[in-house]
């Protein structure tokens, strides 16, 4: 993070389901007192969605108020296409905000191909030309954290333009400190067994294994059960917070008395 700050430069950030890759984007921009502008990409995302779009209803409105004789004037079209009906998307809007947001582009990887492309050339200059208004070129580039679950594989192409990082687990005694910070009021022996259990959870063959948020998800869901501790069946009654797949639950079920021991 440190690297891509100084040198300006997007990080790409692949990892697990769950291990804070999006939260990394929202700790910088609170860190660094930054406005979080935060593109969720998704099959099918355009730029559109993205970049820009007229206000079509606004316009619509507009043309209907305007007189035969307004429309037949040239300024009075050309306004229907000025900044007044432009809706700012993310990536126009961390271009005019520059240096004073972080950027997330969550899930990139499902978004498709052409979408890639595009976003490669949005972050290789910072600049977006819209034909009607002109050209807008960000003065400093915003700090761009991009996230990836793998779905695909990303283009060289991208990927050279970014720094890399992949998340993984965090180790056992670094979970529990997580665990901590984010739910205050749970005991440090019920994070613990938490953590082992999880961990035991994730060295099966899960189709689903579970990330860091689901292991807060179950301490808080044994908090509000006010159960203190983690046996056969206290693990089969909140197992919903952590496996979330039918083949999942059947492998956890067989082997519930090691996961409730971590061992
Ligand atoms: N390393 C971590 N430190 C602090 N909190 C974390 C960490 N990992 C996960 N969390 C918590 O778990 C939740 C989910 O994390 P986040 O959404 O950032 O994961 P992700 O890697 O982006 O997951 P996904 O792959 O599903 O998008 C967040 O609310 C965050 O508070
Ligand atoms: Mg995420």
């Amino acid at each position: 993070m440190f690297v891509a700050l100084s040198l300006k430069r997007p990080l790409l950030l692949e990892g697990e389901v769950g291990v804070g890759k999006t939260e990394v984007a929202k700790a910088l921009a609170t860190v660094l007192g930054r406005r979080l502008i935060r593109l969720q990409c998704y099959e099918g995302i355009d730029t559109n969605q993205a970049l820009y779009e007229w206000d079509y209803s606004r316009q619509m409105l507009q043309i209907r108020a305007l007189s035969e004789r307004q429309l037949a004037d040239d300024s009075a079209v050309d306004q229907l296409f000025g900044p007044k009906f432009l809706l700012e998307r993310p990536l126009l809007e961390a271009v005019r905000a520059g240096d004073g947001a972080v950027l997330l582009i969550d899930e990139v990887d499902r978004a498709d191909d052409e979408f890639e492309a595009f976003l490669l050339e949005v972050l290789s200059d910072f600049q977006v030309t819209i034909p009607e208004i002109g050209t807008i070129a960000a003065r400093t580039p915003p700090l761009v954290v991009l996230t990836s679950n793998r779905t695909r594989e990303l283009h060289d192409a991208l990927k050279r333009r970014c720094l890399y990082h992949w998340v993984g687990y965090p180790s056992a005694e670094r979970e529990v400190e997580i665990v901590l910070v984010r739910e205050p009021g749970a005991s440090d022996a019920m994070a613990r067994k938490v953590v082992a259990a999880v961990n035991r959870l994730r060295s099966l063959d899960l189709v689903k294994p579970p990330g860091v948020a689901e292991t807060i998800d179950w301490v808080r869901t044994l908090d509000v059960l006010g159960e203190t501790e983690l046996d056969a069946r206290t693990v089969e009654d909140t197992m919903g917070a952590v496996v979330k797949e039918r083949d999942d639950l059947e492998l956890v079920r067989a082997n519930v008395e090691e996961i409730a021991t971590g061992g």
